[in-house]
């Protein structure tokens, strides 16, 4: 199968603390890839290093086929990010922050406002397309947040703890659209802390902790090895760490 993405020997410094330390992974098309690990441990920051965002201490990427270092330009043109803090404008309405995304990202003006529409309508946000984004919850930044990522139908698609504030109902219709995208062949790299909806999602996990990758397979494979019956007690014994260490980040 053909792989997206491609990592060897990823590291990060910042001055001697070294937040990325020499992983490597591969993710193939269409897969959901899930970054599994506690706070601190690099999620965000190899997130960042692949979306272009923070250049790698050493070691080497490439998304789609293309360098991160030399061809970044063009990584992003086809993938979709949703960052950890929103990157939205508090002054530009739901409706209006999409169109600017749009343009940003060469969505041709005619698609723009019928994409806009569309996932507004997905993300149950139509109502209050016109209020302006600083008014909007939590859970509804989050929402739109994603709906901004998804506006040039990218191939890869990058999720930094995309359900953490959104309700019960918005966290299982996002489960759905990622489903679906999985369907079209869209690849997802998909960080959570939320170690249930990572056994529900994701076809391979890769559990980071302190820079690190311990190890990565299907969540069924580290279940049985580990003769575990949740990913939840699985994650807790290859990693060592306490249960409640998961379970205060969930409610953060
Ligand atoms: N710009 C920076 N300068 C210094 N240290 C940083 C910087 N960015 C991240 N770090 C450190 O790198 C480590 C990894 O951070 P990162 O944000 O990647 O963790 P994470 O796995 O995303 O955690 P969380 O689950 O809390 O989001 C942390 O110790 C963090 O303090
Ligand atoms: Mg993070």
């Amino acid at each position: 199968m053909e792989n997206v993405i491609y990592v060897k020997e990823l590291t990060k410094r910042f001055g001697d603390f070294t937040a990325v330390d020499g992983i490597g992974f591969e993710v193939r098309k269409g897969e959901v890839f899930g970054f599994l690990g506690p706070n601190g441990a690099g999620k965000t920051t190899t997130i960042r290093m692949l979306t272009g965002l923070s250049k790698p201490t050493c070691g080497s990427a490439s998304v789609l086929g293309l360098d991160i270092k030399s061809e970044i330009i063009n990584v992003k043109k086809r993938i979709g990010v949703v960052p950890e803090i929103s990157n939205l404008y508090d002054e530009l309405s739901g409706f209006d922050n999409l169109l600017f995304m749009a343009q940003l990202y060469g969505v041709p003006r005619t698609q723009r406002k019928r994409r806009a529409e569309e996932l507004l309508k997905t993300f149950r946000l139509y109502e209050r397309k016109d209020g302006l984004f600083r008014t909007f919850s939590r859970g509804m930044k989050r929402a739109l947040a994603i709906a901004a990522a998804l506006i040039h139908n990218p191939e890869v698609i990058f999720l930094d703890e995309p359900t953490v504030g959104l309700d019960v109902v918005a966290a299982r219709s996002l489960r759905n659209l990622i489903s679906n995208f999985r369907r079209q062949g869209i690849t997802i790299f998909h960080t959570t802390h939320y170690l249930e909806e990572a056994d529900l999602l994701c076809d391979r996990v890769a559990v980071l902790v302190k820079g690190k990758i311990l190890t990565i397979d299907t969540p069924e494979a580290l279940k049985s090895k580990t003769n575990k019956k949740s990913l939840e007690e699985a994650f807790m014994k290859i990693t060592g760490l306490e249960p409640d260490v998961m379970a205060i980040e969930k409610g953060k």
